[in-house]
């Protein structure tokens, strides 16, 4: 039986897969921080007569800490994961910056480092799989935001924006180090870009910003049904390179800042050391 951990696991893009793969007759653990959402998960697991393979582990993956105990956890209870994908995410575009309690950035700590530790973590559990792959859900082929090298926690220039930004170019390059790290894994890693989906994603907005998000996404979002039928081709048949970037069914190049192979070395060793420190 094949093994898919789904951080974000239970709403949205995450929570599609997550009921895909229990329909596919997969074990699937989905991540959250919010039990009722758990819950609801496991109460649709059952009505598919799934309950048996779908778990619910409820972390706050803001903190370090708890994605280690996390990773503790899953690595106790499966000898390998088939499929690792990486979905939790809180836009903060507004009000002021927020630190967790470990001293990171909350966008920097929750989009970006809990995907480094996972990544990273949960790879010799992955190498145990057959075809073992990552997909780390954002915005790859976005040519927006930066990675603030001098200010990585953006203690002095923050915006809302300018910290969601530089996570999804974070994540662009943790991709294409873990590729360039691990030269002979069979791990496949896949940046992947679902284009506008009709999530969960603007219940957290401000308003009006929710409203007039809510009703662009009735206009011009695809459904989530729609949205993970590619994402579970690409999860089921990886590509053939050890890193691969698309939106949606298009393949990208990987050319650019965004997947600059020197910049990706660069902050998964800035990474690194801040995780040495927590
Ligand atoms: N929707 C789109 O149009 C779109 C477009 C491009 C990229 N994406 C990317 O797709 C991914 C999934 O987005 P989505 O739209 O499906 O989001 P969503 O519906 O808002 O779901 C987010 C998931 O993340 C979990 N989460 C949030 N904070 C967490 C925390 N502190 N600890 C653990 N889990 C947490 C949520 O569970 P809890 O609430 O229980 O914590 C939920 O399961 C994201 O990376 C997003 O950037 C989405």
């Amino acid at each position: 039986m094949q093994t898919v951990v789904i951080t974000g696991g239970t709403d949205g893009l995450g929570k599609g897969l997550a009921l895909h793969y229990l329909r596919q007759g997969a074990r699937v653990l989905a991540v959250g921080s919010t039990p009722a959402k758990g819950e609801a998960l496991l109460a649709r697991a059952a009505a598919v007569s799934a309950v048996d393979r779908a778990v619910f582990l409820q972390a706050d993956l803001t903190s370090v800490a708890a994605a280690r105990d996390l990773l503790a956890t899953v690595e106790s209870t499966c000898s390998s994961v088939d499929k690792l994908v990486l979905c939790a995410q809180r836009y903060r575009l507004f009000g002021s910056r927020t630190v967790t309690t470990e001293g990171f950035e909350h966008s920097f700590a929750l989009a970006y480092l809990s995907r480094y530790v996972l990544s990273h973590g949960l790879r010799k559990a992955l190498e145990s799989a057959p075809q073992p792959v990552i997909m780390n859900v954002g915005t790859p082929g976005v040519p927006l935001g930066r990675i603030h090298w001098d200010d990585l926690q953006l203690a002095r220039r923050y915006s809302g924006f300018k910290a969601t930004l530089q996570s999804f170019r974070a994540n662009d390059l943790l991709g294409v180090a873990f590729a360039a790290l691990h030269a002979d894994t069979r791990i496949r890693y896949v940046g992947y870009n679902p284009g506008v989906v009709s999530t969960g994603m603007p219940n957290h907005l401000p308003q009006p910003l929710r409203a007039l998000t809510k009703a662009s996404f009735t206009l011009f979002a695809a459904s989530v049904a729609k949205a993970v039928a590619p994402m579970a081709c690409l999860l089921d048949e990886p590509p053939g390179e050890r890193f691969t970037a698309y939106r949606a069914t298009r393949q990208l190049p990987l050319k650019g800042a965004a997947f600059d192979q020197a910049d990706a070395l660069r902050l998964h060793h800035l990474t690194h050391d801040l995780m040495n420190a927590v």
